[in-house]
């Protein structure tokens, strides 16, 4: 039989090992892990568990959230809050940053997440997810403020995104390459699947909200038109797309088989960046998929390098299979 490993065992192994796991990051990442858990079992329910449909109120970005998306923001602030091992929380549905209450210790890390990304898909039954992004408190700063979480992406000490889909997956990275654990549901515990995720550097599969192309730029234009010109075309070959509308599906198709993501700036709303938040969405995906050997850049500069000014800052998007992602951003810097 082959040997299982959980993630328990991998994380004290890696500890163990190679020594770049420190004792409260793999607290961390349990927890998440763990908090990830129970929002899968809620997803699960569905209709039977009450979860469906809108909350009847608005976030900080003027979205109506849905009744998932409140709950997995409470479910992963109730995990996290006591343990000692963070400072503070913020998160894509809370206004402000979430300080660790007195009555708890204080720890060194900052936990950002989108607690439900896709939430469009979550009524019609369509995979959903959970993406996170962990920083460390600046050394020196007295308390706990905002401007702490205000760090560039380089500076994560772990990142990752659980799918709720046909399976519910947990995919890692500390920094030192990509890993995939599977739920098992029978015994409630994430078993380790994929040791070595690697996205190839080629593809022939694209990933855009198409139904925008007539606000993109006339970099954005070309490519996707290039694309679609096929095998007759400039590229020589036909491409294949995809578009879920969850961030964390689609990325982890390309984790899983290679392809290119898009969420470009459009003409509809010029001084928007983007529709993706930089701090819990594009900058924890952007970590995963350099660490899988992708690229990730706002179509003129790497996303992990951008010095964030808000929290809830928004970015464009373009990640995935390298060739692709260079190729997109050398259309916009030419
Ligand atoms: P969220 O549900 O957290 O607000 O994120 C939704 C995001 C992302 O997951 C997805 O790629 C994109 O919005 C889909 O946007 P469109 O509906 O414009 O295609
Ligand atoms: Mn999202
Ligand atoms: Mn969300």
């Amino acid at each position: 039989m082959t040997r299982r490993i959980s993630l328990t065992q991998y994380l004290i192994e890696q500890q163990r090992q190679h020594g770049h796991i420190p004792q409260e990051l793999r607290l961390l990442i349990e927890v998440v892990a763990r908090a990830c858990k129970r929002i899968a079992i809620s997803v699960n329910k569905g209709a039977l568990g009450e979860v469906l449909g809108t909350a009847g109120s608005e976030n900080v970005q003027g979205e109506v959230q849905k009744k998932l998306d409140i709950i997995a923001n409470e479910v992963l602030i109730e995990a996290n809050e006591w343990g000692g091992h963070l400072a503070a929380m913020a998160s894509e549905e809370m206004e402000g940053i979430y300080v660790v209450p007195n009555r708890f210790p204080q720890g060194e890390y900052l936990l950002m997440f989108d607690p439900l990304d896709g939430s469009s898909n979550i009524d019609v039954n369509v995979s959903i997810g959970t993406i996170f992004s962990v920083l460390k408190k600046p050394e020196g700063s007295a308390g706990v403020s905002e401007a702490d979480f205000l760090q560039p992406g380089t500076q994560q000490a772990a990142a990752g995104y659980c799918v709720y889909g046909p399976q519910t997956t947990l995919v890692l990275t500390v920094g030192d390459g990509v890993v995939m654990f599977t739920l098992d549901r029978e015994q409630g515990s994430f078993v380790l699947t994929e040791d070595e995720v690697k996205i190839p550097e080629d593809t022939k599969e694209f990933a855009i909200n198409m139904s925008n192309m007539r606000h993109w730029d006339a970099p954005m234009k070309r490519y996707i038109d290039e694309c679609l010109e096929g095998s007759t075309g400039v590229r020589g070959k036909d491409f294949n797309m995809r578009w879920i509308a969850s961030m964390v599906a689609d990325v982890h198709r390309i984790l899983t088989r290679g392809g290119v993501f898009m969420y470009p700036w459009d003409k509809r709303e010029p001084n928007k960046a983007g529709k993706l938040r930089l701090m819990y969405e594009a900058n924890p995906m952007a970590f995963l998929v350099e660490q899988a050997g992708g690229a990730a850049t706002n179509a003129r500069q790497r996303i992990m390098e951008m010095q964030p000014t808000q929290l809830h800052e928004r970015v464009a998007v373009v990640l995935g299979s390298k060739n692709e992602v260079e190729r997109v951003t050398a259309y916009h810097l030419g």
